[in-house]
């Protein structure tokens, strides 16, 4: 493809996105297929000759678009909010047009610096002190899985340039709650942890975050058994309610002990661009290092992860890598960025976070985040109020965790209830929420936050809730 031939197909490729923004709230939010459908309505052997764009285009609008569930949909309230503004796609485009290679500071010297000036945007924009240097990273996960790459390896003066944990005589500890999100015991796994050596701690029942007693008690216990307790991972808004660890006791019991306190913020990170929000996190100064994602409720496109730590030499010892092909003259001078995570080659990740904060500017963000808490806590008071309804965990964002609870329901018939009236609302496309267990039963999470919901699309929701609920009450 000539650069001519793309400006024509980009302009109506934008169109066409454009079109589909302005639309989708016309279409299902789950995509209303059967597993494999997709997979058969396309040709099992790869093309033989070009096609026309107009041709592709609506190969993507027949064959694409109805497996896509719409979470940028008003009424879409499962998961997370994985919001994707536009400004930050047009700056995801821009990454994609100048088709940059991120493998050194010289390979991309802007790619290095915008990121740079970006992430400590960020720093200054949720509050955080200078003593934090920022990248982005995929996903929090990654981020995870680097931090507590770190923690191992400072916790073991280095085990990997011995014989790296397989040779230590003792065992390496993590400690998180059973609330922290999956890819924390992912990461303990792949940081060669072993499950055996991840603690989960137990939590307070009420709001579900970290008890320090649980957790002081599991760290003496270790002591005494003469393991070695290496890191703590601290949930900020815990996937399933939205729990928060307190953070503050956690960094000084962690800093008697030396323990690195990686501060998992994936979602509520967003918050923190609220000064109002910030003493959720209080003690986060005191923490190693900390993640969040731009790209769940803020709404920076997928995929968008930040990463601060405090001290960027310890990364650069664990992942550093220097061979002759990547040296230049200026190495002493630059920021290596392939020293600081896992991948070598990086994208241009920092554009769309610029174009998003510069294009919609961060008053506008907090204005939408300032709306969806108002509208989780609307909808919390409306569930309270109502007969037989429960609200099951603090409402602390943007997570409304809620029950139907007839009277006189056995537990195992109020979880078939819960699943039937959620599936119904869920399979008929009108609106999406996640099922979730919390404490062995099932509940609804209603998970507010997308960039077009207002609170006439909430007050949407808890009509149809009520009306699902009564109907299947009938069945
Ligand atoms: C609290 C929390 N941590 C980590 C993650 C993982 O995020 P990612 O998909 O960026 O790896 C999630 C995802 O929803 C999350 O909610």
């Amino acid at each position: 493809m000539t650069p001519e031939e793309f400006r024509a197909a980009g302009h109506q490729l934008i169109d066409w996105i454009s079109d589909y923004r302005s639309s989708l709230d016309q279409m299902p939010v789950r995509a209303q297929i059967e597993p494999g459908d997709i997979r058969k309505s396309l040709p099992p052997t790869p093309p033989d000759q070009p096609i026309e764009f107009e041709d592709m285009l609506n190969q993507l609008e027949q064959r694409v678009l109805p497996g896509v569930t719409q979470v940028q949909h008003p009424m879409h309230f499962g998961w997370f909010p994985s919001n994707a503004s536009l400004a930050s796609v047009l700056g995801d485009i821009a990454s994609s047009g100048l088709g940059t290679l991120g493998i050194s500071w010289e390979s991309c010297p802007a790619l290095t610096e915008v990121e740079q000036v970006v992430c400590d945007w960020m720093r200054q924009l949720t509050g955080l002190s200078e003593q934090w240097e920022g990248t982005i990273h995929d996903t929090a996960s990654t981020a995870c899985l680097t931090a507590l790459l770190i923690a191992r390896e400072k916790a073991s003066n280095f085990a990997q340039n011995r014989g790296g944990l397989q040779a230590e005589p003792k065992a390496y500890r993590v400690y998180a709650t059973r609330e922290a999100h999956s890819s924390i015991t992912k990461s303990a796994l792949l940081a060669g942890f072993g499950m055996d050596n991840l603690q989960f701690v137990d939590v307070d029942p009420v709001n579900q975050s970290m008890s320090l007693a649980a957790l002081a008690s599991c760290i003496r216990q270790d002591l005494t058994e003469g393991h070695i307790p290496t890191a703590i991972i601290a949930s900020v808004g815990s996937t399933g309610v939205t729990a928060f660890d307190p953070l503050g006791p956690i960094t000084e019991l962690a800093r008697q002990h030396g323990i690195w306190v990686h501060v998992d913020a994936a979602m509520a990170g967003s918050a923190m661009l609220l000064p109002e929000c910030r003493s959720l996190w209080d003690g986060v100064e005191d923490a190693d290092s900390i993640s969040w994602n731009p790209h769940k409720w803020m709404g920076t496109i997928l995929d968008c992860s930040l990463f601060y730590v405090k001290d960027p030499d310890l990364l650069i010892q664990v992942m550093s890598t220097n061979p002759s092909y990547l040296r230049s003259s200026v190495d002493s001078e630059v920021t290596q960025y392939r020293d600081w995570g896992i991948p070598l080659g990086r994208r241009f990740r920092a554009l769309k976070l610029w174009f998003h904060l510069s294009l919609d500017g961060p008053e506008a963000i907090r204005m939408r985040l300032r709306r969806d808490i108002g509208n989780a806590q609307w909808f919390a008071a409306e569930v309270e109020n109502t007969r037989d309804w429960k609200v099951l965990t603090p409402v602390n964002l943007q997570t409304v965790c809620i029950r139907h609870e007839p009277v006189g329901m056995d537990a195992d018939a109020l979880d078939q209830h819960t699943l039937n009236w959620v599936d119904a609302i869920n399979q008929s496309g009108l609106a999406f929420m996640s099922p979730s267990q919390l404490n062995g039963r099932w509940m609804v999470r209603v998970s507010i936050g997308v960039e077009s919901t207002t609170r006439e699309h909430v007050k949407a929701l808890w009509t149809m809730i009520k009306e699902q609920v009564a109907l299947s009450l009938q069945e």
